[in-house]
């Protein structure tokens, strides 16, 4: 199995071999050298390096090109007030460390998937846009999908306005600094009222292809999932001369939680997460005052999500209690359950069972995506591509080489029958 950068090979399509150019001319831009994680954060240098990038590869198939008021790329093939336009794209920023599939394949595969159409001499009877939305991941800011939520109205400029980075830098300062006005962002509905459609291809985050032995799935569903903050403060003291009797020490209350998180999810068939930590003063020899950490949960309704965070929630409240700890839970982000358009979703079924003779399986996601942000404003759906072992958001993450053709070819299929005559 060949990674779809490291190969020259092409499935013997157009769209194949400029997937593989733009996918290694990609691949370089903001990996880390010791982990060979990425670390493409909104509005940093490897970001602007990712826009250059699309920018560059909107204007070589002359397509019109434009930053919307809230940072989202986009380029379009035809004219966008004619309204009931087809957009497919992803993201190209990163979690700290993550993979090169995870937002990339997205965009790669869309303009690989135009590059196809063309091949065909495919006539589009409606616009057509490719589109890398911003700050998908939240990894700097700590709010996911932050280009499509302020885009859809989901989250204001006052609220933006609030979000800072680790080092204490705002998302307006920083998107100046990256050389975005700020000024415009915000709710943009003419934008989305011109959109038809909009179709998210993503690598796969779990093995449900793989089990199925299907190259490309269709996504029914997004699990409701969310980000609360858990802060506990205690007192800081030496290490060494303070009795275990006069500590009020915040990490045993953090450490209990962790188990309770884990304890909460097994019971709910559901996930939480403890992903990242903030401790202070973060000396070797200092009892913690304060231990702050962040967390993920998630579940396949919201019932079962609510008695996780719930039950979470109440056994870190016993524990902060038990050793003198100040707790504070402040909930950071919630997306709730997204069901994709069903109509798109079995149009989407309907062509590629016309075009291809894949069998093309309709699975459910953990994971989030601006398409699921878009679900609640215009009729979406999502491509997944296989992805053999289900790693994601780790520098592990893989799809074969023939698998992302296939996703591509997919794509094409889909948006050929879409937005063609
Ligand atoms: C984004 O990938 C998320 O699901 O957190
Ligand atoms: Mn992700
Ligand atoms: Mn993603």
């Amino acid at each position: 199995m060949t990674e779809c950068g490291n190969s020259s090979a092409s499935a013997g399509t157009g769209s194949g071999g400029s997937f593989h150019s733009m996918w290694r001319e990609l691949l370089p831009i903001g990996r880390h050298s010791g982990s060979h994680g990425y670390r493409r954060f909104a509005w940093t240098g490897a970001d602007t390096e990712c826009r250059a990038w699309f920018k560059e590869q909107a204007e070589a198939r002359g397509l019109t090109y434009e930053v919307d008021r809230n940072g989202n790329q986009w380029a379009w093939l035809g004219d966008p007030a004619q309204g009931d336009a087809v957009v497919t794209g992803s993201h190209l920023d990163s979690v700290p460390d993550g993979g090169a599939f995870d937002g990339p394949l997205g965009v790669v595969s869309s303009f690989a998937a135009l590059d196809e159409l063309r091949s065909r001499r495919a006539e589009f009877a409606k616009p057509l846009a490719l589109v890398n939305f911003g700050d998908e991941e939240g990894a700097r800011f700590g709010l996911a999908c932050v280009g499509s939520r302020l885009t859809a109205g989901q989250l204001t400029a006052e609220q933006a306005h609030l979000l800072t980075d680790g080092e204490g830098v705002s998302l307006p300062r920083a998107m100046e600094a990256a050389g975005h006005d700020p000024e415009g962002i915000g709710a943009d509905p003419d934008r989305l009222a011109r959109i038809g459609a909009f179709v998210e291809l993503h690598v796969e985050q779990g093995r449900a292809l793989d089990l199925s032995g299907d190259r490309v799935g269709i996504a029914s569903a997004i699990w409701p999932h969310g980000r609360w903050r858990f802060d506990f403060r205690g007192e800081a003291n030496h290490a060494g001369t303070t009795r275990l009797l006069d500590r009020r020490d915040p990490m045993l209350s953090y450490a209990e939680t962790v188990l309770a998180a884990r304890r909460e999810a097994e019971l709910a068939g559901a996930v939480a997460t403890f992903g990242k930590i903030a401790v202070e003063p973060n000396g070797v020899n200092a009892i913690p005052s304060l231990v702050r950490g962040w967390l993920d949960s998630r579940a396949a309704d919201q019932e079962s999500l609510d008695q996780v965070v719930g039950g979470i929630e109440k056994a870190a409240g016993e524990y902060a209690r038990a050793h003198g700890i100040d707790l504070d839970v402040v909930r950071e982000s919630f997306t709730p359950v997204v069901e994709f358009d069903h109509a798109l979703r079995d149009e989407l079924a309907r062509i590629l069972g016309t075009t291809t003779d894949l069998k093309v399986p309709v699975l459910g996601t953990g994971a989030g995506h601006d398409a699921g942000i878009l679900a609640g404003h215009i009729p979406t759906a999502m491509l997944f591509v296989r992805n053999p072992t289900g790693v994601s958001h780790s520098p592990a993450e893989f799809a074969a080489e023939d698998d992302c053709v296939a996703g591509v070819l997919a794509l094409a299929d889909v948006l050929e029958g879409l937005a063609c005559r």
